[in-house]
Formats: structure tokens, C-alpha cells, sequence
């Protein structure tokens, strides 16, 4: 039954996605008028609209009742699903967002006393408000340089040696991003060494995958090769950043270390009473490999995006572009310029780094109003 929905979805998503976009387009800019349109599509890619196909499944399950708590058709056929794309019988739960994810997986992985090793531009050192701490009952976050916002094993090794034994919080987790926040993608050697490296000193390692798929997709790969097959044990599977509203998946690899994780997501109020809701947009992205397809679209826009502003413009990114997000190095009056013309996005390392993300969503008519725009606001400037 979703096969065949999946199958019909498929058909005329590319068109609903398009019309999406322009009714948006169309709608905000019947208020152009008055002051510059808003322009989002590159601020975040949690600024896109839900994708057609998880829209649909939505409606679909919103077409009926059924048990709550996950005891549901959907919430099965998602883990059935997730369980064949990784080609392992694997432990999935759903909770709402990204941080919850990151937090109880982490918590999950240790004890109060123990401490994560992460890149120092992780999400979970810097946009989870201390959640993995707080979860977890005080678990420290290891901070770590690198370059391209990748995990430097030489620079891990330096800080574990600066640990003082018992007066320091004993490493016990490894923490890496796919895609990082970089917008670069950890290739399957490099995660198999960090993976020998982690098994040689007894620590786990965690993916926080909310691009998860932007990273299968650059690298064309079987799911499986970058993570349980690579050592990762536990991953946070992103489904808002690729065409979701809501709702992460935490996987863990190992059977035994997802041990009572249902109790720590009801305590910290992560159990879904109407989890079909959650379960069934995955559905929507997991069928016909449409969060594949959306990534590969997201990939290609940010690749397009970095070709046209290097091209057109000059303008080389900071960090290669691997995923779906690009960075530059802008002077703050062309930001301010552009921020003028209705442009949303924000500056992600100090002094002058920007990010422009890219999503499903995003056409090649935005990639070409934001270089027109790039180009008009260079032109004014002294
Ligand atoms: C790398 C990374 N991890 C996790 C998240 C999830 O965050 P949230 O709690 O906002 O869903 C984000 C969102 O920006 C992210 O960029």
C-alpha cells in the first residue's frame, strides 16, 4: 500500500515541488511592494517547506485513527525500512527534534562523570544549550580543532593524554557530524580510522547525521558503509533538514546499547502519543528513496551555487563544498547590502565566515536572484 502511494507521489513530486516554491514566491511578493520580498531559501535548509511526498503520507495517515505510543503501522513500516536501508537489524526510535536526539543518544552512551569528544564547531558544543551535559547528568563535551570541520585524530589523542586521570571527566564517546557543520562530508576511510582509533581506547562513537542523507548522497554510497559497517554505533538520522517537519530518528547499531532507551525518551519527554504523525513523513522520505533524491537536489544547488559565485564573481568558498551548504568570506557592508535586499542568512564563524545552506527546495531562479543581487551589491560598494 505505500509502495503504490510512494509510486503515485513520486510521479508528480518534482511539479509540487516547484509549485510549492512559486506559490510561496508568489504570495510573499504581493507584499514586495511595501519593503524587500524575504528571501529565506539560504538561511537554513529548516526554512523549507515539508517535501510533497512526507506531505502526502501525513495526509494519509491523518486519514484514519490508529494505537498511539508507536504501536502503529507506520511507526513499523519506518523501522522496518530503516532496518533494510542499513542492512542490519538495527534499534529505531523516534523523538522530536535533532537536540533531543544528540542528547539522549550521548546520555545513553554514558554516565554522569564521563565526557564526549567532539569538534569544536559541533552542534552539540554549540547550538544545544548544554542538553548533552544536561541529559546526560553532567557529561563534559571535549571540544577539539580541525580543520574543515572535520575531527583532527592527532589533536583527540593530544587532549585525552591532557586528561588527569581521575580528576577529570573520563572520555567515553567520540561525536562526529555527517555532513559536518562545515559543510564537509567524512569519507568511509576517514570514519573507519576514527572508529579503530575510538575501539583501541573503549570509546563509543555517535554520528549526529542530521544531513545525513546530504552525505550518503555526495559520496553515492550503501548507508551501512559509513556507519555501522565504518564502527559508528549510535546515529542520529536527520529527516527535518531533508523534507520533514519534525522528527529524528536515534539508531543504535548494537542491540544492547539501546537497553531501556525507550524509558529515558518518555522521562525527557521524547515518547510521541500520536508518533504516527512523526513516523509517517519519514515514510513519505524513506519510500522510493525520495530522501535521496532530496538530497542529491539540496548537494547540487549548493555545488551550483559555489560554481556561480566563483565564477561570476570571484568569490572562492571558505571550506570545499561537499554537501549542501556553502561558506564564504564576505565583507560586512556587502552583508548588509544584501540583508537589505531581503536576503536571510547569518554569519557562522568569526570574523567574516557566512553560511548559505541549501535545501530541497532550492531552484536554480533563487541561486540566479541572489547573484544578481551579489553582483548589483559588490557593484555599490566603495
Ligand atoms: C549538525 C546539526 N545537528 C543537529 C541539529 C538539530 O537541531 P534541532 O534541535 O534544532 O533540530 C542541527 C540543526 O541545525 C544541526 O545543524
Amino acid at each position: 500500500m505505500l509502495g503504490i502511494i510512494g509510486q503515485a507521489i513520486f510521479c508528480t513530486a518534482s511539479r509540487q515541488r516547484d509549485r510549492v516554491c512559486s506559490a510561496a514566491r508568489s504570495r510573499v511578493g504581493k507584499l514586495a511592494m511595501a519593503r524587500p520580498m524575504d528571501r529565506y531559501e539560504f538561511e537554513s535548509d529548516n526554512t523549507a517547506a515539508i517535501c510533497p511526498e512526507s506531505w502526502a503520507a501525513l495526509a494519509e495517515a491523518n486519514a484514519e485513527g490508529a494505537a498511539s505510543y508507536g504501536d502503529d503501522k507506520w511507526t513499523r513500516r519506518v523501522s522496518e525500512r530503516v532496518r533494510e536501508i542499513f542492512e542490519t537489524d538495527c534499534e529505531v526510535f523516534f523523538v522530536f527534534n535533532g537536540t533531543a536526539a544528540n542528547s539522549l543518544a550521548l546520555a545513553q552512551l554514558c554516565r554522569s562523570f564521563h565526557s564526549v569528544i567532539c569538534h569544536e564547531h559541533s552542534h552539540i558544543e554549540t547550538d544545544e544549550c548544554g542538553a548533552p551535559e544536561f541529559f546526560s547528568g553532567g557529561s563534559k563535551l571535549l571540544p577539539i580543532p580541525g580543520a574543515n570541520g572535520k575531527l583532527d585524530l592527532a589533536q583527540v589523542e593530544a587532549a585525552i593524554l591532557r586528561q588527569r586521570g581521575v580528576h577529570s571527566p573520563k572520555p567515553r564517546v567520540i561525536s562526529i557530524t555527517q555532513s559536518t557543520e562545515l559543510g564537509t562530508v567524512y569519507r568511509g576511510e576517514e570514519i573507519e580510522r576514527i572508529a579503530e582509533f575510538a575501539r583501541q581506547r573503549s570509546l563509543f562513537l555517535h554520528m549526529d547525521g542530521a544531513r545525513f542523507a546530504n552525505a550518503v548522497a555526495a559520496l553515492d554510497c550503501a548507508p551501512k558503509a559509513i556507519t555501522w559497517k565504518a564502527g559508528v554505533e549510535s546515529l542520529c538520522f536527520g529527516g527535518t533538514k531533508n523534507g520533514t517537519a519534525a522528527g529524528e530518528l536515534v539508531v543504535f547499531f548494537k542491540k544492547e546499547l539501546a537497553r531501556e532507551f525507550d524509558y529515558r525518551a518518555k522521562q525527557a519527554g521524547q515518547l510521541a502519543s500520536k508518533m504516527r504523525f512523526l513516523a509517517a513523513p519519514w515514510a513519505g522520505l524513506l519510500n522510493n528513496n525520495v530522501w535521496l533524491e532530496n538530497a542529491r537536489r539540496a548537494n547540487e544547488r549548493a555545488k551550483m551555487l559555489a560554481e556561480k559565485l566563483t565564477s561570476a564573481l570571484g568569490m572562492k568558498p571558505a571550506f570545499p563544498c561537499e554537501a549542501s551548504a556553502v561558506f564564504l568570506r564576505m565583507p560586512e557592508q556587502l552583508v548588509a547590502q544584501l540583508h537589505g535586499r531581503g536576503w536571510h542568512f547569518y554569519k557562522f564563524i568569526e570574523p567574516d565566515i557566512y553560511r548559505l545552506m541549501c535545501s530541497w527546495s532550492v531552484t536554480e531562479e533563487d541561486i540566479d536572484d541572489f547573484i544578481k543581487d551579489v553582483k548589483s551589491s559588490a557593484g555599490t560598494l566603495s
